[in-house]
């Protein structure tokens, strides 16, 4: 049996990420996607949302299972005898540094952590969290980004914080 993780912020969870969980899938016998925290991130949503948008878009991949965890991924899998590996896509060649570096940090802290990279499909290349954050801000089509199913929840959140974003700039700017 052999059981992969694939960590990540997915703030919100994309169609990328969706694409990179389908594959992975398909080549474990389970994966564990878990929400864990970059500290030098600014995030719109918080772990239970993250948590309860990636269990929407994945209650039909039998094999897959959502998990959270508020420390280093290195101690994750060393909590989990059972992970053999950890899975990352790739997006482009400027995702590669950084990837690279987080992975040798991984196998630096718990030395059975390695990492496999998936190369994103050709059609998801382009999408970030971000990039769909800032659609959203300004209410534009997510219909190629996430999952139909969290559309609203993802519209709603997201207009709702740039609206408040816009009362304190003009606080801001009548003082
Ligand atoms: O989707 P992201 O933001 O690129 O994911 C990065 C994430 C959250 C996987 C990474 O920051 C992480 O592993 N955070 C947990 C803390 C940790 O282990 N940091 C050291 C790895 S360099």
């Amino acid at each position: 049996m052999k059981t992969a993780i694939y960590p990540g912020s997915f703030d919100p969870v994309t169609n990328g990420h969706l694409d990179i969980i389908k594959r992975a899938a398909t080549m474990f016998d389970k994966l564990i996607v878990v929400v864990l925290i970059n500290p030098f991130k600014n995030y719109s949503f918080t772990i239970p949302e993250r948590v309860k948008l990636l269990s929407t878009v994945t209650e039909n991949i039998r094999n897959v299972e959502i998990d959270s965890y508020d420390g280093l991924l290195a101690d994750y899998f060393k909590d989990r005898p059972e992970i053999d590996v950890i899975v990352k896509g790739l997006r482009a060649t400027s995702d590669f540094e950084y990837e690279f570096q987080m992975a040798h940090t991984n196998k630096d802290l718990n030395p059975r952590a390695e990492t496999v990279f998936i190369p994103a499909s050709a059609t998801t290349t382009f999408i970030s969290s971000s990039m769909v954050k800032q659609v959203a801000m300004f209410g534009g089509d997510l219909s190629n980004y996430v999952p139909a199913e969290i559309h609203g929840e993802i519209s709603a959140k997201l207009t709702a914080e740039f609206a408040e974003k816009k009362r304190l700039a003009d606080i801001k700017r009548n003082q």
